[in-house]
């Protein structure tokens, strides 16, 4: 496995790959791999020739008052988890290398962003569709894999490889979680003995929201309302937003027809946790 920090190391590489016919799998990651992580990895290795991993915690996609300074990181530990998973290859640029001085070109999105995440992070996934335009261009993958945990990012990435016409193929990938149900998350280093214990309160409103749905429950106010109690059973959690939203607009949903995404944010001390469940 290669380790690579410039652009034209990644670009030569690839092109004897392209020469050669091999497909290209590409997992873009903030780093501090888990589980969740690996299975994109698993997933990319199983249909893929070679696979690529990027590792870049990027500044652009952090609001000002966010938690860029403190992110974790461990390359070390991150390249053995990449290793064992059969990636070819990491790229792991500083960045300089990705951000030019001068630089101010940027791939935003009128639609999608105004709910959820991108109405608490106004400036993320600016930042997200910017970083992963450009990892697009450099690794010139034919499928990219994301987690279905960021489920807003999934539909708004989506959106913008059908926008502008990129010809790669995004698949989405299911929430791996622990064993109490608490979704893996790099984040979740952050949380005390304490905030850990309650944060599994997130998964179990998701399922309940899936028991009203089952049970016949329809009204968007009614299932955010119950996971709300829920939550505010917990006393650390601090609910950022609870929505109940179309799939592919991410448009908020009064009544659930056919489809619908159940999202939520949550802060515990200094994690914001998300998770979610497609009803259907
Ligand atoms: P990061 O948070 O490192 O996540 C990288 C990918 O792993 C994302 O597609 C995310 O949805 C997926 N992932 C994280 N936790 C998961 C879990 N428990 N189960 C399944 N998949 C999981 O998302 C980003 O980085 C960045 O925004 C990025 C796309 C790399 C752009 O900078």
């Amino acid at each position: 496995m290669k380790i690579v920090t410039k652009i034209t190391e990644v670009r030569e590489e690839i092109k004897k790959w392209k020469k050669e016919g091999f497909s290209v799998g590409f997992v873009p990651t903030m780093g501090y791999l888990h589980e969740g992580h690996k299975s994109l990895m698993t997933a990319a290795r199983a249909n893929n020739d070679k696979v690529v991993v990027s590792i870049f915690v990027n500044p652009m996609q952090f609001g000002p008052t966010e938690d860029l300074a403190n992110y974790p990181r461990d390359l070390e530990r991150d390249s053995l988890l990449c290793e064992d998973a059969g990636v070819d290859m990491i790229f792991h640029p500083e960045a300089e290398e990705m951000y030019d001085i001068g630089f101010c070109s940027y791939v935003d999105m009128n639609g999608l962003t105004k709910e959820l995440c991108g109405k608490s992070r106004p400036v993320h996934f600016r930042g997200v569709c910017t970083v992963v335009n450009k990892l697009f261009h450099i690794v010139q993958p034919d499928r990219a894999y994301f987690g279905e945990k960021d489920a807003q990012q999934l539909a708004v990435i989506k959106r913008m490889v059908l926008d502008l016409n990129m010809d790669l193929e995004i698949i989405g990938c299911p929430i791996v979680r622990e064993a109490d149900g608490l979704a893996k998350s790099s984040r979740n280093t952050y949380l005390t003995k304490e905030e850990r214990e309650q944060a599994v309160i997130l998964s179990k409103s998701v399922a309940l929201a899936k028991e009203l749905f089952t049970d016949g429950e329809r009204k968007a106010a009614v299932i955010i309302e119950k996971m709300t109690q829920l939550i505010e059973t917990m006393p650390l959690a601090k609910i950022d937003y609870i929505q109940v939203v179309d799939t592919r607009t991410i448009e908020p949903l009064d009544m659930i027809e056919t489809e619908a995404l159940v999202a939520l944010a949550v802060q515990f001390g200094k994690a914001r946790l998300i998770d979610n469940i497609t009803l259907r």
